[in-house]
């Protein structure tokens, strides 16, 4: 049985457990009414901070802030009873040491009731997860291609090819080890995420990874295709919703200059 038969609230134990039987279905998401659909289809919502490109149009992942996540992260909690709902730690509220790392994130927890938070890094996070979940809080990780340091990696390009590959399996085995319940895998080769699949005894949870995961991550406005002019081609686009909002708000205003909207059907008449 998946776990998204069942109504019961999903616990990163329950993840963890998906391992080897039922794959894991994640969905990048940050408000609510897409939490209550998302509830309902997947086992886990991660509240990732790709939300400060995809809604507040930043140019990168760095200047997302502690606040913003809380506000996602209660927004999509409100929507959200079974899935079981991760949220990221932004760029700079971490990596400074396991303290400043433990207080952004029982922040985080505190203020959004989600059940765990995620963060990027590999072996040089791994005292970070262990100082984490030593103190109950469940940690997913993120190996492979981290948008946070975008800047020092040199632009969002495939991990792990050739001599790389090692790194990443490093990092995937120190996360492991340090207590993470599971690990994003980003953008890394098909033949590297066998490899870390195989190798680990949490589950992976791929984006442009192959289906060689253990489970896979969308970002919610890459697969319903809000976006015309971006698409990497580990999207799919599962709707074409961006060109439909375009023709419908086309479609309003033309009605608005030309005065056949409102119609008789959107006016109150006097009651007679
Ligand atoms: O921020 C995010 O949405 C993510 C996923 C794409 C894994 O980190």
């Amino acid at each position: 049985m998946s776990a998204s038969s069942n109504s019961k609230p999903i616990s990163a134990k329950t993840i963890l457990q998906m391992k080897g039987k039922d794959p894991i279905v994640c969905l990048a998401a940050y408000t609510t009414p897409i939490a209550k659909m998302a509830n309902v289809h997947c086992d886990m919502i991660l509240v990732g901070d790709s939300v400060g490109m995809v809604l507040h149009g930043l140019p990168s992942t760095q200047g997302v802030s502690v606040d913003m996540m809380v506000m996602h992260g209660q927004a999509v909690r409100r929507g959200a009873d079974r899935a079981l709902v991760v949220v990221d730690m932004p760029f700079g509220s971490y990596e400074a040491s396991p303290e400043q790392a433990f207080e952004t994130a029982s922040y985080i927890m505190q203020e959004t009731d989600c059940s765990a938070i995620k963060l990027e890094g590999g072996t040089h996070m791994a005292e970070t997860i262990d100082f984490l979940t030593t103190r109950g809080i469940p940690v997913m990780a993120h190996v492979g291609l981290t948008p946070q340091s975008v800047k020092g990696i040199g632009g969002y390009a495939v991990q792990g090819r050739g001599e790389d590959r090692q790194r990443v399996l490093d990092d995937a085995k120190a996360v492991q080890d340090a207590g993470a319940f599971c690990v994003v895998l980003e953008m890394v080769t098909e033949e590297l995420a066998n490899e870390a699949t195989a190798l680990l005894d949490i589950p992976t949870i791929g984006i442009g990874a192959s289906n060689q995961c253990d489970g896979q991550v969308l970002v919610v406005d890459d697969m319903l295709g809000m976006f015309q002019d971006f698409k990497p081609k580990f999207v799919k686009r599962y709707a074409h919703l961006g060109q439909a909002a375009e023709k419908a708000i086309a479609e309003f205003a033309d009605e608005v200059r030309d005065r056949t909207f409102p119609a008789a059907d959107h006016v109150y008449p006097d009651k007679k």
